[in-house]
């Protein structure tokens, strides 16, 4: 079963062919970090407009890179929510236009679900239960997951996202746009132990999560250190230290507590190399197996929306589409 998996709930505007929810056939993300970067943040606007003229190319150009067309098409999978309402509306209309025209079942997925999916993509995938941290620019959180269709959120968190707290500091330090990529490459050269940032555990069981003390730990270090230009590496490296420390050992404290011996990393916070890293060290040393996607599929992308949408295609009973079906801008609690 080919699914058509489309996605621009924020600033990639991505499309991908997925075969039986497992099997990548083409994988299309028109990235519009360049638009943004002046900005130093995605412009809500601007996202909706880009993605209006790049959705029909990148779905054309994810069945051709896939070698098929639209009548070798069985279903179509689109996001649905959380992001920016004008972005989920191009691909959404433009996803179910599509699947009415030509007469495919389709159905609206959750990104959060989808980013779940992602691990089921990569070689090897983990059996059911896991334990999964999604870590985004938009969401931080952690899944007890029990099967395709069922996920319980343990914690989420409180305040920022941990890519958002990337994403912040990385303004703060004008260090441009996206922060992620920027802070992790900076943090390679950095001593982690210069700068000691608070970490947020909050109530010791607890598993959710506060990225916005830190935050302001930061900020106050800019303004109580006139020179703190000149070891940017360092602020990088101690302010990546302190979020990485408590993520992986939030995931940990849950894959023990729910006695679960596969846990997994999801997101656009899972290509940084520091946390996989920290979370290799703690799983090999508890004999607990850790998957975690390719860095091409952590980012958001179409591949991971497709292989969710298959769950509800591929059964005869699912869940489809329907023409009154809305978006939505926040996560369903
Ligand atoms: O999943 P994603 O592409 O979009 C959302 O659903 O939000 O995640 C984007 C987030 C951004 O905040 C970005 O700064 C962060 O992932 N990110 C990283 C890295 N690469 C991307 N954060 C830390 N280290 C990275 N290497
Ligand atoms: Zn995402």
């Amino acid at each position: 079963m080919n699914i058509l998996g489309i996605e621009t709930s924020c600033d990639e505007t991505a499309a991908a062919v997925v075969k039986d929810g497992t099997r990548i056939l083409s994988s299309v993300v028109a990235s519009q970090v360049e638009v943004h970067r002046e900005y130093g943040g995605v412009v809500p606007e601007l996202a909706s407009r880009r993605h209006i003229e790049s959705i029909a190319p990148a779905v054309e150009q994810a069945l051709n890179d896939a070698g098929t067309n639209q009548k070798r098409i069985d279903g179509v999978a689109v996001t649905r929510g959380p992001g920016l309402v004008g972005a989920l509306l191009v691909g959404f209309s433009f996803a179910r236009a599509y699947a009415y025209a030509l007469e495919l079942p389709w159905v609206g997925v959750d990104h959060l679900e989808g980013h779940l999916n992602s691990v089921f993509l990569s070689e090897p995938s983990p059996e059911f239960p896991f334990v999964a941290l999604l870590a985004s620019g938009g969401h931080t959180g952690i899944y007890l997951v029990n099967s395709y269709t069922q996920c319980r959120c343990l914690g989420h968190t409180r305040d920022d996202a941990a890519g958002e707290a990337f994403d912040k500091v990385a303004k703060m330090l004008d260090l441009g746009y996206p922060g992620g990529v920027v802070i992790s490459q900076l943090a390679e050269s950095g001593d982690p132990e210069r700068f000691r940032f608070p970490r947020a555990y909050l109530d010791k069981h607890s598993f959710d999560f506060s990225f916005s003390g830190i935050k302001t730990a930061v900020k106050r270090h800019i303004e109580t250190h006139e020179n703190y230009r000149e070891h940017l590496p360092d602020i990088a490296a101690g302010f990546e230290a302190a979020v990485v420390e408590v993520l992986a050992d939030k995931l940990i404290m849950a894959a023990e507590k729910y006695n679960c011996q596969r846990i997994a990393l999801v997101g656009g916070v899972a290509a940084n190399t520091a946390l996989r890293r920290k979370i290799v060290q703690e799983a090999e040393s508890r004999a607990i197996s850790f998957f975690v996607p390719d860095i091409s599929l952590c980012g958001d992308n179409g591949a991971m929306i497709a292989a969710c949408g298959y769950r509800s295609l591929a059964d005869p009973e699912g869940p489809r589409g329907r023409l009154d079906d809305d978006v939505y801008s926040r996560a369903i609690p």
